[in-house]
């Protein structure tokens, strides 16, 4: 069991303890009003002071202590405090039992839910030693409500988060599930590729930041779909809006998801490595634009761009590239791009040998292999529409304040100020929050200018409890 599961059922156990505590103010009551025995009452009383001690033991994790304690005796709101945090609790042991939640230490998100639970425990923990006068009582109910505000904000946060997780995962899946299809010789219909390359196309007309997925090194057809589905964002980004693409969008988008179906017959020791491959095993990896492009032959068997981009994805302009090495004038255009995208997509994103490359670095470096000569110079540049700072980068401005980028620039302007996006600050230089939201347009700011991303761990300290997703 882990951490988090471990204190949730410490403090499950521990609001029925309280709970059944609130059962006594209740029969108190009922004696002052003449409707309870007192003698039935003080039996109970007795009782629950051994409540009481267990429920001091369930959180230490002891057993219950011998001698009773005294009873606890709740104002109605103390009692409306124990009521709100079983609610609460609730909700989080919900959240813990849904495999989408990550239970890793050190993942924003799992450290944001083993943080939420530990401040119920401290709310209910407070409770179990408030003073029996009523009016003490009423003040620190004021200030433990006002840390179940908090919490509450915090699972709204947690859920958000998990939402966008399980729509990312079940698209991973989606296309995994594709793709193993397709390379068992199964059907797949293009209509069920082209409502996930709608949706790839929906979040970038929405400005939804860019998302770079690991590869699950344990399944094939995860890797490649993951690794498709950041490709085919990247795209999307790139031929919105552009006049050679218009009516074509979905076109692109389906055949950036499914161009490497040929990685999923990989074997899966393979996808994991993390020295040199061996002479078969770079023979193999060679094989699979075009492995991937006869398995789709099923699903266009008169041809077209997607097997083109399965089969040419790899070949470089400069004749470098592999399978067989295709130059320049044999390569189509929505090709040549498609590999620029390949390209940075592989660089920004998580490897199980490496960690994800800065999105600038990852772009400085497709640009100068386009300079070398192995990828289309004017296909990449269109790489700078993305700018440096992709939307969702966490970047320190050079005041010393630290920003979240929300979107690049538009039109001309996107090619010639790349380093210049639309920002909102959300720590002043002086480490606060801003009283006001605030929105930059770097471009209209004169000389002010991005000095790097933040860390990993800086992202986390600075915006780890609000975006959890975003470090
Ligand atoms: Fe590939
Ligand atoms: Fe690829």
């Amino acid at each position: 069991m882990n951490d988090t599961k471990e204190l949730l059922q410490k403090i499950a156990a521990l609001r029925l303890r309280l709970d059944q505590a609130q059962g006594l103010v209740r029969e108190a009551s009922a004696v002052a009003a003449g409707t309870a025995s007192p003698a039935a009452v003080e039996e109970k009383v007795q009782r629950g002071g051994w409540h009481s001690a267990l429920l001091d033991s369930a959180l230490r994790g002891a057993e219950p202590a011998d001698k009773p304690a005294l009873p606890t005796r709740l104002s109605q709101r103390g009692a409306r405090l124990v009521h709100r945090c079983r609610d609460l609790l609730q909700q989080l042991k919900a959240l813990a039992e849904d495999p989408i939640l990550p239970t890793d230490s050190g993942e924003p998100l799992a450290d944001l839910h083993h943080a939420t639970a530990r401040m119920i425990d401290a709310v209910l923990r407070t409770v179990q030693t408030f003073p029996p006068s009523t009016s003490a009582q009423l003040r620190l109910s004021e200030g433990l409500e006002a840390v179940l505000d908090v919490v509450e904000e915090r699972i709204a946060i947690i859920k958000s988060a998990m939402r966008q997780r399980s729509s990312e995962s079940g698209r991973i899946e989606r296309l995994a599930d594709a793709l193993r299809r397709i390379a068992a010789g199964q059907s797949v219909t293009v209509k069920s590729l082209e409502q996930l390359a709608g949706e790839v196309r929906d979040d970038a007309r929405q400005g939804l930041p860019l998302r770079f997925y690991p590869m699950k090194t344990d399944d094939p057809a995860s890797a490649a779909a993951a690794h498709g589905l950041t490709v085919a964002q990247v795209l999307a980004r790139l031929i919105e809006g552009d006049a050679d693409w218009h009516g074509r969008n979905l076109e692109g988008l389906v055949a950036a998801l499914v161009h490497d179906a040929g990685m999923v017959r990989l074997p899966t020791d393979l996808i994991a490595q993390r020295g040199p491959l061996t002479e078969e095993q770079r023979r193999l990896v060679e094989r699979h634009p075009l492995a991937g492009a006869q398995s789709l032959v099923k699903i266009w068997p008169g041809g077209g761009w997607a097997i083109d981009a399965a089969a040419d994805h790899h070949e470089r302009l400069d004749g470098t590239g592999y399978p067989k090495g295709k130059r320049d004038l044999h390569l189509a255009d929505e090709v040549k791009l498609l590999a620029v995208c390949d390209v940075y997509a592989a660089l920004a994103s998580p490897r199980p040998w490496r960690g994800p490359h800065e999105p600038r670095t990852a772009l400085a470096d497709t640009l100068l292999l386009a300079d070398r000569g192995g990828l289309d110079r004017k296909q990449a540049e269109r790489l700078l529409r993305l700018a440096f700072y992709p939307p969702g980068s966490i970047v320190e401005l050079d005041d010393g304040s630290v920003a979240l980028v929300l979107a690049p620039q538009t039109g001309e302007r996107a090619l010639t100020q790349p380093a210049k996006p639309m920002v909102t600050v959300v720590r002043e230089a002086i480490g606060q929050p801003p009283a006001v939201p605030r929105y930059l347009d770097l471009a209209q700011q004169g000389e002010r200018s991005i000095v790097r991303s933040l860390t990993p761990a800086e992202r986390r300290r600075v915006l780890g409890r609000q975006y959890p997703e975003l470090v």
